[in-house]
């Protein structure tokens, strides 16, 4: 743990939906190559926890355990832990109090903008937050494992030049490929990019195949794994707020959230939204999965790997650029080679 970067360590990371982690749930969830148990208490002002998932008794997974009440019981021995993740009850020495140092160790978790959060690190960042407008259709997207570096998944996100492509008929055509030259500027904590133009069809996640000019009039990354954006179709007022999250489970391991707010659409099922997030992304994944290195390469490495030389890049990467060299500013080390 205490080698991964502190800016990694410090920012919040989703580990479920609010809505599958209802009174009642242990789930077991994996974050920065820790294990972690995230869960609530069976009444319906319990707080939200997430601990290291190992009983300081015999180092059994307290996600094999059971809610009994406010408290989480271990599957082994029963020892039950209160919300503060001290031991309060050893059930086979009914009359002693429980060691003081049979204490789990927590960490910050939180829910908002319909996920819940987990936060390692001691000086935990501000949360990311998605714009909550009432008015917006909101959707929540399953999550998608991905077996790659999360910042190979997050670079996808900026990647502007593949959807014509490797989305043809979902929502690129190939015949419509140019990108035309953005704006983007690395700022001391965040990445801004505007004014990106391309082509899509059925840009506005809907089954209607249009072809469409679209303006991503911005792309903002504020933490190294956290991003928001506004995507506008021209000829028409829709416009979609999207915010994505990528969880790193391991270096080469992660999961990708993704919320969207639009302005139109409040009559479009919650399942026709998810079977089309599906198909792009899945798109998406697939190809993530294929890529090597599956870390993300920086720049100016001194020692390339001579299996894999330096990418190249052509101006439509620019955002890529940019975000590479401020991983490197940052001194991510995780993830990345
Ligand atoms: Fe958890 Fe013994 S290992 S109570
Ligand atoms: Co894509």
């Amino acid at each position: 743990m205490s080698c991964i970067d502190p800016i990694l360590l410090n920012d919040w990371y989703i580990v479920g939906k609010a809505e599958d982690i209802q009174p009642g749930t242990i789930k077991p969830v994996r974050l920065l190559g820790e294990d972690i148990v995230v869960w609530r208490g069976s009444s319906l002002e319990s707080p939200v926890l997430a601990w290291q998932d190992w009983c300081p008794h015999r180092g059994v997974p307290l996600s094999l355990g059971k809610i009994v009440g406010d408290r989480l019981a271990c599957r082994y021995h029963g020892w039950q832990y209160d919300k503060t993740g001290q031991c309060v009850c050893v059930p086979s020495l009914p009359t002693q109090s429980p060691p003081v140092n049979a204490h789990v160790k927590t960490y910050k978790c939180q829910e908002s903008s319909g996920y819940i959060w987990a936060n390692l690190g001691d000086f935990p960042r501000q949360l990311p937050a998605f714009p909550n407008n009432p008015d917006h259709r909101q959707f929540v997207a399953e999550p998608y494992y991905i077996s790659s570096s999360p910042f190979r998944v997050m670079e996808n996100n900026l990647d502007m030049s593949h959807p014509a492509f490797l989305h043809e008929g979902t929502i690129g055509d190939p015949n419509f490929p140019l990108v035309e030259d953005y704006e983007v500027n690395a700022e001391k904590d965040r990445i801004v990019i505007r004014n990106i133009q391309s082509w899509q069809v059925g840009a506005n996640y809907t089954n209607i195949k249009t072809l469409s000019k679209i303006n991503i009039s911005s792309l903002i990354i504020n933490y190294p794994l956290s991003m928001t954006a506004v995507k506008e179709i021209e000829d028409s007022n829709e416009k979609i707020y999207v915010f994505i999250n990528i969880t790193p489970i391991e270096e080469e391991k992660s999961v990708m959230w993704i919320s969207f707010a639009m302005n139109y659409g409040h009559e479009i099922a919650e399942s026709e939204m998810q079977t089309y997030t599906d198909k792009v992304f899945r798109e998406d994944v697939f190809i993530l999965e294929s890529q090597r290195p599956a870390r993300l390469p920086l720049l100016y490495q001194k020692d390339t790997d001579p299996q894999w030389p330096p990418e190249v890049h052509v101006r439509c990467d620019k955002a890529s650029v940019v975000y590479r060299r401020w991983l490197k500013s940052l001194g991510i080390t995780f993830g990345v080679c």
